[in-house]
């Protein structure tokens, strides 16, 4: 995403100097551009049912870029489904899901008429039946369903196998049909799955189409109308050079011959796939040292700002802007948060570094600003969209003295 023009980095016709001048590091940058053709890319393979994992990247620049591509919308709260729909999706184009929604929630989501909720357990599908009955409205629902497939990714993001905590177990299909036809208020209209994210193994989702393919069928001779078949996210991002090589055509093909001769809407609602190689993270150098033999460049951006590395080991690639040195050095590249976890490259080979030289950390479009925090009261990191050659702040920069006075200290104190 970053180009060298005689050494200045560029994103897109973007001079990162000029961003610079505006945002202090760390900060994230998007390329309206790659994410653009990643949509097209994954439409072309896939077809126009797509649901954008709002999770993965929610800010409402991001969600109305998305808008405008005409995919929809995967939300996970019902402050997703706010962000959502005050970015311009179209209720009919959102679908609500996650493992536990409040009654609250549930009554919001049916207000706003949104294209279904996917239901996760069968206590859930009695609560909605009842909402819909109080509340005089025709429900349309999804149920997620469990097909107890490994997808072969780490155990943190894993979500498909029996003992996860999501979906209903696709086992207990008899069970879903005979409650099913005991409600009379809302209306199952489809069924969806998720077994996990950063997925690159085809038999996994081979198996799972295989599974879910054989699942509406038996919706559908219990006499219930299955319309939509929505088979989660999860399509790989190669985050390193190391890791296994993944083609979004493969998963067209498999898809071609599970569901040969059906008519379901089949659907997607990838995240990661759309977007995380359309983002950095801006971050400088505060200070550098040597700790038992080792060359640690603390820099501004911490696991408060990107806590992927220390969450789930994650690997993202570094890049210096300072290339001048002609001498390498091996570095870890540490955060200025106190916790040791807070490192994101143990062994990284950069010609020499200096105090304030600005790092690059890869492919952070997401699961980057989303899982932020003010851990160790920092402030959420200020993002920024470029486009050609412009480029606008769509986060702006928090001021701590604004969190501090969040905190109520009570008049007995
Ligand atoms: N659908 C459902 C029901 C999901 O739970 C998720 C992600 C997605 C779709 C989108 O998955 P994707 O296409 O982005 O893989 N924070 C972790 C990833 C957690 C994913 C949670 N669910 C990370 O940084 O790797």
């Amino acid at each position: 995403m970053l180009k060298f023009n005689n050494n200045v980095p560029f994103i897109e016709g973007t001079s990162l100097n000029d961003i610079m001048k505006v945002c202090q590091t760390p900060f994230y940058i998007y390329s309206q551009d790659l994410i653009t053709k990643k949509v097209e890319m994954t439409k072309k393979a896939l077809g126009n049912k797509i649901f954008f994992s709002v999770k993965s990247n929610s800010n409402q620049a991001i969600l109305k870029l998305m808008q405008s591509l005409d995919i929809g919308a995967d939300v996970v709260s019902i402050g997703e489904l706010k962000r959502a729909i005050s970015a311009g999706f179209h209720p009919n184009k959102i679908i609500f899901e996650g493992v536990g929604k409040s009654k609250n929630d549930l009554i919001y989501a049916s207000q706003k008429n949104i294209h279904l909720i996917n239901a996760e357990s069968l206590e859930e599908i009695k609560l909605i039946e009842k909402i819909a009955g109080d509340t005089n409205k025709k429900i349309n629902i999804g149920i997620r369903l469990n097909p107890n497939i490994d997808g072969g990714t780490i155990k943190k993001i894993s979500t498909g196998k029996k003992t996860d905590k999501f979906g209903i177990e696709i086992e207990d299909i008899k069970n879903i049909i005979n409650l099913i036809k005991n409600c009379s208020n809302i209306k199952l209209i489809g069924i969806s799955c998720h077994i996990g994210s950063q997925i690159s193994d085809i038999n996994a989702y081979k198996n799972t189409f295989l599974e879910m393919k054989k699942a509406a069928d038996k919706f559908v001779e219990a006499g219930i109308n299955i319309k939509h078949v929505d088979l989660g996210g999860g399509f790989h991002v190669k985050y390193n050079g190391n890791d296994q090589e993944f083609n979004i055509n493969d998963i067209k093909k498999e898809l071609d011959q599970c569901f040969i001769n059906s008519t379901y809407e089949l659907s997607f609602e990838p995240g990661r796939y759309l977007i995380a190689e359309a983002g950095i993270l801006v971050t400088s150098i505060l200070t550098k040292k040597q700790n038992g033999g080792i060359n640690y460049l603390i820099v501004d951006a911490g696991m408060n700002t990107l806590i992927r590395p220390a969450m789930y080991n994650a690997h993202h690639n570094i890049e210096a802007i300072n290339k001048k040195s002609e001498k390498l050095i091996n570095y870890a590249i540490a955060g200025p948060i106190c916790e040791s976890s807070d490192i994101f490259l143990n062994n990284i080979e950069l010609p020499e570094q200096n105090i304030d030289d600005i790092l690059i950390i890869k492919d952070t479009g997401a699961y980057g600003k989303v899982m932020s925090s003010n851990y160790n009261s920092r402030t959420l990191p200020p993002e920024v969209i470029v486009h050609k050659d412009k480029f606008a702040m769509i986060f702006i920069p928090e001021k701590i003295e604004k969190n501090i006075l969040e905190d109520i200290i009570p008049t007995w104190m």
